[in-house]
């Protein structure tokens, strides 16, 4: 038998997490299958409960996907078409085509150098009347700097809805990810922090009257069965998924503390080379969803890497106004000058809760090698 350290290492392995949990999976869908209720039912209302104490709200709601949670976010806060939301260029381009989707235009702002997470200088510079909204990203499980973002929109009097889809768990100066703006917008997919057996989201919000209206919009609008007060979406976070992840829940904090701990053995293995980490801000615990940095020859150290067998992404190669879809948008290359340099530099290498010691030593040692 070959040992781990001499297999190739993917970017991330989710069989390896439903192996060590499989009691616990097999536990949840029987449950599900035995009730026969599958839509709406006592299995969000409990993964609901438990997981606003993860974000540190009041309410939850359980949603289809990340990109609704968004997407039901702005509406439900009167967002519409002609309405401008300042957000990031450098994201999974889905944070946009939520903006999109609730009628409203992207407007992208430029990222902290370091950080890489949306400036709340460049935020400010793009208020305007019809901006309503800030929509920052807590990038790679990386906590934005929050207390000047929220400044940034008090000033101007419209709300933040946080993106906290690569951030469960994290916190800044102890307070959670999601728990900041007037909704915090988690997703589930199945390669994130907390991931689902297929897709699901959550809108975290301390607004009584806000997560009731949530309710009754990813519904379809109904207020009683049948009754529907208004043109709502279909976006439910289905029974099986919510039992998967009740499963998976008790389980984050450890997860996540895995992920640090892998983390800095990367920092130290790989403290002579040449790369610059993308860091958190000093006072946050980061949800650590990705290992991302900033690397010198970066496509040659890619295809270096490859060869050996380990397998690295990048988040993201092109920053989201020079996607095709935004084409028209009227921001061209140059308005976000270090999304567009960060894009060109950045490298994800493989973190996941069960990788091994010994894997990320391989890797290191192929990054050392490659910089020798
Ligand atoms: C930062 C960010 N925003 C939004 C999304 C969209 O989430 P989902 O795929 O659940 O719709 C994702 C994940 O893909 C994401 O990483």
């Amino acid at each position: 038998m070959t040992k781990v350290a001499d297999q190739a290492v993917p970017f991330v392995d989710l069989s390896a997490q439903h192996q060590s949990i499989a009691a616990e999976i097999r536990d949840a869908v029987s449950r599900v299958m035995e009730s026969g209720w599958f839509i709406l039912g006592p299995e969000v209302e409990a993964f609901e409960r438990d997981f606003a104490r993860v974000a540190g709200t009041s309410h939850a709601v359980g949603v289809a996907s990340g990109t609704d949670a968004l997407t039901l976010s702005l509406w439900a806060l009167g967002v519409s078409p002609g309405d401008e939301v300042i957000t990031t260029s450098l994201t999974a381009a889905f944070t946009a085509l939520a903006i999109s989707r609730a009628g409203a235009r992207p407007v992208f702002a430029d990222v902290e150098r370091e950080g890489l997470t949306l400036s709340a200088g460049s935020a400010a510079e793009k208020i305007n009347p019809r901006t309503k909204a800030i929509l920052p990203v807590h990038l790679y499980g990386n906590v934005c700097d929050l207390p000047a973002l929220l400044k940034v929109a008090d000033r101007a009097g419209i709300p933040v809805v946080e993106d906290a889809c690569q951030a469960h768990g994290a916190t800044l100066g102890g307070r959670p990810a999601g728990s900041w703006g007037t909704t915090g917008c988690f997703s589930f997919y199945p390669t994130k922090n907390l991931g689902a057996l297929g897709d699901g989201g959550l809108i975290a919000t301390n607004d009584e009257a806000l997560a009731g209206r949530l309710r009754r919009l990813r519904n379809g609008g109904q207020e009683n069965r049948y009754v529907h007060q208004e043109a709502g979406f279909n976006s439910r976070l289905d029974e099986m998924q919510a039992a998967l992840l009740r499963a998976k829940l008790p389980h984050l904090y450890a997860w996540n503390e895995r992920r640090r701990a892998l983390a800095a053995l990367y920092r130290a293995l790989l403290e002579k080379a040449p790369l610059v980490w993308v860091d958190s801000l000093p006072t946050a615990e980061p949800a650590c969803h990705l290992m991302v940095a900033r690397a010198p020859e970066r496509d040659r150290l890619r295809e270096a890497l490859r060869d050996s067998g380990v397998q690295t992404l990048i988040h993201y190669p092109i920053p989201v106004h020079l996607q095709p879809a935004y084409r028209d948008l009227g921001q061209p290359k140059g308005s976000c000058p270090e999304a567009e340099r960060a894009a060109g530099e950045i490298l994800s290498l493989p973190l996941y809760p069960e990788l091994h010691d010994s894997q990320v030593e391989r890797v290191a040692r192929a990054i050392s090698k490659f910089y020798r």
